[in-house]
């Protein structure tokens, strides 16, 4: 969501006239789009804003500003704990960030933008509080030209005990099938071949013109039909309200790629109840079972909170032993970290000291490392299909970094040799990362490699004629 919104900001900024720059000595302006997940995400902006102090001190025209989460959680703190902050813009005002830029150079005053607080007003006040903010899209602002996000709702309903999103995001609401389906069409005409559908609960997704009410899966069948669209992706799936007629979409549609994302956060009963999750260990393993009994050649991977309050050995151990039965291709693993606001933190005590989180953390990762390999392994001496996404990371990171410009290889071009061949990165369509060696104009082509070895988190393949 917020790597969404920093492209959609970006674009915005773009569009009003100003240019990204690539060193903070050029910049007037300096936005964080900010996270309020955990504490970790939180300390490490406050301290990146301390670290500009000296620089607004010595350019005290320039603008900084907080958006996003934790503009909308802390409000008026951050600039009680940042006085060198101009303006705080939460995620559902972003479609005022132009203005709200404007009136802090012109005017020289602080200013807030942020929703309603949930409990204070009423439901229809506080949805209307958070305005959907997805402009037409700028190609030059996406981190490669050949895939997109695409948000089709915003908030989150659901109130796990232990997270912050519903707070921060709002109310769930989503977007209508017309204008995902007019985003997904400038997309295609703009090159991108691969499209992932985002909410924080996908599933959830239902539009209800009064006439009908349209589905995930109606939305798949939608896309399905855009020229050009070659992939379909979405994340994240709540595991309650995977229906048959979903899953079936997933096989039947070939452009709808085999993979979900479906985060169990316990395999323990007694921990997924204080968590608020509404389902048991059982009914998540019989909705796996499910998944892989529908669609072939699909891959699962899931999430998990380690150490959230009382959990004990035996509540880790059967976490360790639904990881071990589930096979997900791997598994995001967090630390429990209090969220102030929350259920949790008004209920229960974060009483597992920080030394066992960690401890479990690591034995789970081993864990899913162990089997994230072993699944890898099967690919070896196999042909997958692969859509390369440009080469590998380091390379691109520091292109994205000057200027949003897309896949460029400029590094490369030193010798002869190495204009030529560079090593790429792609993806199956179970969403597993492949090395490859290739041409750079092999970026954004759909094309068939050998695997030869594979790694927990990598597939390395060969290309016939690379
Ligand atoms: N502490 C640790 N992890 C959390 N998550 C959400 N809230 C918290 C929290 N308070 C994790 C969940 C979620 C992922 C995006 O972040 O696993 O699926
Ligand atoms: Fe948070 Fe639960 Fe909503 Fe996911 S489903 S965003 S964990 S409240």
């Amino acid at each position: 969501m917020n790597v969404l919104d920093s492209e959609l900001a970006a674009g915005e900024l773009i569009k009003a006239g100003y240019v990204p720059v690539t060193a903070k000595r050029h910049a007037d302006i300096v936005l964080f789009n900010t996270c309020s997940i955990r504490q970790h995400a939180e300390d490490k902006i406050y301290s990146a804003l301390g670290r500009l102090k000296h620089w607004k001190d010595q350019k005290p025209d320039a603008v900084i500003g907080v958006m996003g989460c934790m503009a909308q959680k802390d409000r008026e703190l951050i600039f009680k704990r940042a006085p060198h902050v101009d303006l705080v813009i939460g995620p559902g005002q972003l479609h005022r960030l132009a203005e709200t830029i404007d009136f802090v150079e012109k005017d020289r005053e602080k200013r807030i933008e942020v929703s309603l607080n949930r409990v204070r007003q009423s439901h229809q006040e506080v949805k209307d509080s958070f305005e959907q903010y997805d402009p037409l899209r700028l190609e030059q602002t996406r981190t490669n030209p050949f895939q997109a996000m695409v948000r089709i709702m915003f908030g989150c309903n659901k109130f796990c005990s232990y997270c912050i999103v519903p707070s921060v995001r709002g109310p769930e609401q989503s977007r209508s099938p017309r204008e995902i389906e007019t985003e997904v069409k400038q997309l295609a005409d703009q090159g991108c071949l691969e499209i992932t559908l985002i909410g924080q609960t996908v599933n959830s997704y239902k539009f209800d013109d009064g006439n009908k009410s349209r589905t995930l899966a109606d939305l798949f069948e939608m896309i399905h039909e855009v020229n050009g669209i070659r992939r379909i992706r979405f994340v994240t799936s709540y595991p309650i309200g995977m229906d048959d007629r979903l899953l079936l979409a997933i096989r039947d549609l070939p452009k709808v790629m085999p993979f979900i994302h479906v985060p169990a956060q316990s395999g323990s009963d007694t921990v997924l109840q204080r968590m608020r999750r509404h389902y048991t260990a059982r009914e998540y393993h019989d909705l796996i079972r499910r998944i892989y009994d529908t669609i072939p050649g699909v891959s699962v991977t899931s999430d998990f909170i380690v150490g959230f309050c009382g959990e004990t050995e035996n509540e880790f151990e059967e976490t360790m032993q639904m990881v071990r039965d589930c096979r997900f291709k791997n598994s995001f693993i967090f630390k429990y970290s209090a969220r102030p606001g929350t259920k949790a933190a008004e209920l229960y005590q974060d009483d597992i000291p920080e030394s066992v989180k960690k401890t479990r953390n690591n034995q789970l990762l081993e864990l899913q490392n162990e089997i994230s390999a072993e699944l890898n392994r099967q690919f070896v001496g196999k042909n997958i299909e692969i859509l390369v996404e440009g080469t590998s990371k380091n390379a691109s990171k520091q292109l994205h970094q000057i200027g949003f410009s897309g896949i460029g290889f400029s590094e490369t071009k030193k010798t002869e040799k190495a204009e030529k061949i560079v090593q790429l990165t792609g993806r199956t369509p179970c969403d597993r990362i492949v090395v490859l060696d290739g041409s750079p104009h092999l970026a954004g082509k759909i094309l068939s490699v050998e695997i030869v070895q594979a790694a927990p988190f990598t597939l390395f393949g060969k290309l016939d004629n690379p």
